[in-house]
């Protein structure tokens, strides 16, 4: 009996309806005030960029758990883990615990974070296509619920790793063989790319008859993420199918029945308004559904299914806050610079990603115009919303938000120019409370220890 990863438990709401509009990618909480100005989580962004100063990022508390819950609605049998990529502090994971989910991380670094702020390392899940003796040993010693193996040389050095009479529940990250995802830079299911061990040329079985080898490794199930930003419910489908074929492999050719099948994240948001989402409660039957019919054809007992978004938790629940430094108007184009960029959002210049920055705390009557939304930093890429509508008179010391900015933001914030990194902000019910602080100047001069 394998111990579950997360139990089926957690509260259960369903989700506020989205409103239609301008607003529809802004936490539900979102609401218009007078001047311009807006509050989301019932706190004025204004009073919040005064308060916090800018570049901020807020989190809407109450979307963050909302979005878990329509996760728990619509998977109420599996395990739900929270890809702590997207974004991760201590205040997250305590979100994703209280709400049932589990967690999905690729670190040390982030392991530790988690497991020191308590959540259970039993229902932690590591990945990483790389992962460094380092990392192995924090998730040994700290006693995390699953490894999963990404390629063949990570066999043995993890079972040497293992102590003596003990066993690690892994799992093996397959590539199925399908090509899903909003960008060639984040597709993860073909044969072209770094993650994953091939299901098409058989590495994938290999290696799992390699880890049934290992007396110090217990193969749990099977992995896949097919990428990210994927918008239909089809790759899943397909993927289910291929991943219940090798499970009935591995059962006709080793006698095993493995018990779990993780299909990952990648649940698409939009960024904008009139983009399409992954419909997360049609998605859960969909699946459902599917594993039934491909395990009932195979004469499979049904695995526990696993799945692990990140973005489509706690992207729409973010919000980031510009100050206008600069407008410079140059032929047909108009460059709003505001205070913050690629340093704190590298998305758009690493896959082209498009945003919706609104104008905030002025009201104007003045007509949208297109303008290009520019970062601070010393890269003529550093563009955060290239075809951005904002009002003509727009003007320095202007406040800009950025909605669906919850995710792979801050995670992937860098220090470019040493310009530090943004606070995050957690609003809720009126009241905002910091999270993360801002990173200062003392805080890159702490590291930087030679002469
Ligand atoms: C293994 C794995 N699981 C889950 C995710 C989360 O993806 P998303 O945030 O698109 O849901 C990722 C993203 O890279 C991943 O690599």
């Amino acid at each position: 009996m394998v111990t579950p990863l997360v139990p089926g438990t957690g509260p259960r709401t369903p989700r506020t309806t989205r409103r239609d509009g301008a607003l529809s990618v802004w936490p539900g909480s979102t609401v218009p005030l007078d001047d311009g100005d807006l509050a989301v989580g019932g706190v004025s962004l204004t009073e919040l960029a005064d308060r916090f100063g800018t570049p901020v990022y807020l989190l809407d508390e109450a979307e963050v758990r909302a979005r878990c819950r329509v996760y728990r609605e619509a998977f109420p049998e599996a395990a739900v883990l929270y890809a702590a990529k997207a974004f991760l502090c201590r205040a997250m994971a305590h979100w994703a615990e209280e709400e049932g989910l589990g967690l999905d991380v690729c670190s040390a670094g982030e392991l530790e974070l988690a497991v020191t702020t308590g959540f259970p390392p039993e229902h932690i899940v590591l990945h990483g296509n790389a992962k460094s003796p380092y990392d192995l040993q924090a998730a040994l010693r700290l006693g995390v619920g699953r490894i999963v193996i990404d390629s063949p040389s990570e066999i043995a050095r993890l079972a040497v790793a293992v102590p003596g009479g003990s066993r690690q529940k892994v799992m093996v990250r397959v590539a199925p063989g399908i090509a899903a995802g909003g960008h060639a830079k984040v597709r993860t299911g073909t044969d072209d790319q770094k993650f994953g061990l091939s299901l098409t040329d058989g590495s994938a079985h290999h290696a799992i008859a390699r880890i049934l080898d290992q007396p110090r490794l217990e193969l749990v199930g099977l992995h896949c993420h097919l990428g990210s930003q994927i918008t239909s419910a089809k790759p899943y489908l397909a993927a289910v199918r291929r991943m219940v074929g090798l499970l009935a492999r591995v059962r006709d050719q080793h006698g095993v029945t493995l018990p779990e099948l993780d299909m990952g994240g990648g649940h698409g948001i939009a960024y904008r308004p009139g983009e399409p989402a992954l419909d997360i409660a049609a998605l859960g039957p969909r699946l459902r559904a599917e594993l039934a019919d491909s395990c009932a054809a195979a004469g499979l007992p049904v695995p526990r299914l696993i799945i692990e978004p990140g973005r489509a938790v706690v992207g729409p629940a973010g919000v980031a806050l510009y100050r206008v430094l600069a407008v410079k108007r140059t032929g047909h184009r108009t460059f709003v610079a505001v205070d913050g960029g690629m340093s704190d959002n590298p998305r758009p210049a690493l896959y082209g990603v498009r945003y919706a920055p609104r104008l905030v705390g002025r009201a104007t009557t003045a007509p949208l115009a297109p303008a290009t939304v520019a970062g601070r930093h010393c890269e003529a890429g550093d563009v955060l919303a290239g075809e951005a509508e904002l009002p003509g008179d727009v003007r320095p010391g202007d406040l800009l938000a950025v909605p669906v900015a919850g995710a792979y933001h801050l995670s992937m914030a860098s220090g470019y120019n040493l310009v530090g990194r943004p606070p995050v902000v957690a609003v809720a019910d009126g009241r905002a409370r910091l999270l993360v602080r801002r990173e200062s100047l003392d805080d890159i001069r702490g590291r930087d220890v030679g002469l």
